[in-house]
């Protein structure tokens, strides 16, 4: 069991940043990443929507083997983490949230901008989260409907991408927030391109550390580490075409 692989999903490459982090805190580890591209994005869904195909992707992972699955995607993770815990109670299944209390820890009385998609920010999950923190620091929610399709394209960087970015945070960014953080596993790899618009003021945060320190943790808990030599990364995709594979490939390796 210690050597079945941990499967990490995503609607798409978004979770290729987490599965980087992963990788960093258990080298030992064979990871499955399997990121739903034919049905990305998935923050502009109904919850219904992204709760069925999380669970279709998860029953697909589970049927293959693996350990413990990794929702590396906030959307998914907001819809559908509740339904997933009730359809596999044995199974250890870690999520992800936007990275809000540890900005509010490094930034009391701060302004906090939360860039994610639609379905993040408008799910309880999220409402409870922002509630929570809402007393000790002024919460900007700032849905980023397009930006998930610039990494699905491999588009990091360019005119029109930060034509886009300044778009959609021009409205949030007087005066310059403390800490932006970004909650959609998407977003690190546009870390470049956020910076430039954004200025150099504000922390950029994102959940992928937190997770994959959890899912480690939870791991450890069961007994189920694996020991000795380095592991292995196999990358699938719901799209049957090579390129996704090489710009998963690209992402996993990027610099960002
Ligand atoms: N990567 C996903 C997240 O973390 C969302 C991408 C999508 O909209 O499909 O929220």
């Amino acid at each position: 069991m210690k050597d079945f692989p941990i499967a990490v999903f995503d609607s798409g490459l978004g979770g290729i940043s987490v599965l980087r982090e992963l990788r960093k805190h258990m080298p030992q580890e064979n990871f499955l990443y399997f990121g739903d591209s034919a049905n990305a994005p998935y923050g502009s869904r109904s919850t219904e929507e992204i709760r069925r195909l999380t669970l279709q992707c998860a029953q697909q992972l589970f049927a293959q083997g693996c350990k413990a699955l990794v929702v590396a995607c906030n959307t998914a993770t907001s819809a559908a983490i509740t339904a997933l815990r009730e359809r596999y109670p044995e199974k250890i299944i870690i999520g992800i949230e936007p990275a809000l209390k540890l900005a509010v820890e490094r930034h009391p009385h701060g302004k906090i901008l939360v860039m994610a998609t639609e379905a993040t920010l408008r799910e309880q999950k999220f409402a409870a989260l922002m509630e929570k923190y809402a007393d000790d620091c002024k919460i900007c929610k700032c849905p980023c409907p397009a930006l998930v399709e610039f990494v699905e394209r491999g588009e990091l960087h360019g005119a029109r991408l930060t034509a886009c970015l300044r778009e959609e945070l021009q409205s949030s960014l007087a005066p310059s927030p403390d800490a932006v953080v970004l909650g959609c596993t998407h977003f690190p790899f546009l870390r470049q391109a956020i910076r430039e618009v954004v200025g150099d003021v504000p922390e950029l945060l994102d959940g992928a550390d937190g997770t994959a320190k959890e899912t480690r943790r939870r791991l450890a808990e069961a007994g189920l580490l694996r020991e000795g030599l380095q592991g292995s990364i196999s990358i699938r995709n719901s799209l049957p075409s090579p390129e996704i594979l090489i710009l998963s490939e690209r992402l996993l390796h990027a610099d960002a």
